[in-house]
């Protein structure tokens, strides 16, 4: 099957043999990452324009490197760099980037829906690096990269999902992006954080830790996302911390050979303990380096590259 999307904007959008193309493509990219080849050309020429509205550490270096690594130009710039903090739209600064000969435009933006929007707007491939509490498309692509390179299938496989579910929009991708590949998930935290309809997204809720972990081969953590939040949802930190945080006895409830991830960035001592995060269980930094072979794949397809040129060269 050709790929035919120009743009990447959610997980939903995307058919389990979509999500398989890219999954493929960018298992190919790290072959030729692991071989210590610099670059390939398949970019040269064009120009990647990463356009990021909200902080980001991760996302960013690593689309940027992506980008490099297949020989694009880059050009990175923030809210604080760019005419926006004089009040110029989404709209007027997105159209003054295709004006100067961008090829694709890498979003994070707090809004919800802007890089679809972008995407209807302009004629140049637009992803979506993380849209408010929306998605977070490749950061779920390479979560689920990351549990099948450690686990094989994820077909019948239970995976937990832990922490401020409502505001996460890593969570929500990763739903998507899991059940579609087969997964049993179970999304797991305090009931305001947690509610009910997210039933409707095909996952079990649970506001039971012990139970939840049961029989996890994944349990991912996701931070408290404060800057989304207008109102508090529970008492303090501490006590989300004593509730729901993963600590060595909680962690005992999990199967040995079960995983450990987290999106980043951690706050230590919060929803992990310290010596969890860095410990044999812990991927969180295989996360990291996966997530540059999977920006790989993201950037080449919407750039018009086919999986197979790829894949069948490897
Ligand atoms: N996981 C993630 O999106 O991290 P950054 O905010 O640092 O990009």
């Amino acid at each position: 099957m050709p790929w035919t999307r120009r743009h990447l904007i959610t997980i939903e959008e995307l058919s389990r043999e979509e999500i398989e193309q890219i999954l493929a493509t960018a298992k190919a990219f790290r072959s030729i990452l692991d071989r210590r080849v610099k670059r390939v050309p398949a970019l040269r020429g064009k120009t990647v324009v990463n356009f990021f509205l909200e902080p980001s550490t991760r996302t960013r270096i690593a689309f940027e490197m992506a980008a490099k690594f297949l020989s694009a130009e880059v050009v990175s710039f923030s809210a604080a760099a760019s005419s926006t903090t004089k009040g110029e739209t989404l709209r007027d600064t997105a159209q003054n980037i295709q004006a100067l000969n961008a090829d694709m435009i890498v979003l994070r933006h707090s809004a919800a829906g802007s890089p679809l929007y972008l995407s209807r707007l302009l004629h140049i491939p637009v992803i979506n690096a993380g849209d408010g509490a929306h998605e977070h498309p490749t950061q779920a692509l390479l979560d689920v990269f990351t549990m099948r390179d450690k686990l094989g299938s994820l077909r019948g496989r239970k995976v937990v999902i832990l922490g401020d579910i409502l505001f996460s929009r890593v969570a929500r991708s990763n739903i998507h992006a899991l059940t579609k590949l087969g997964a049993h998930v179970t999304v797991v935290g305090p009931s305001t954080l947690v509610p009910y309809w997210f039933e409707h997204l095909g996952v079990q809720v649970s506001h039971d830790l012990r139970s939840a972990l049961a029989d996890a081969s994944v349990v991912m953590l996701l931070r408290i996302q404060h800057e989304r939040q207008e109102s508090s949802h529970f008492p303090s930190l501490g006590e989300y911390t004593s509730m729901f945080g993963l600590n060595k006895t909680r962690a005992s409830w999990i199967k040995p050979d079960a995983i450990i991830m987290h999106p980043g960035p951690i706050n230590r001592g919060v929803e992990i303990d310290s010596d969890l995060a860095d410990s044999e269980r812990s991927v969180i930094l295989q996360q990291v380096t996966n997530g540059i072979a999977v920006r790989m794949a993201a950037l080449y397809l919407c750039a018009g590259g086919q999986p197979e040129a790829v894949v069948n060269v490897n």
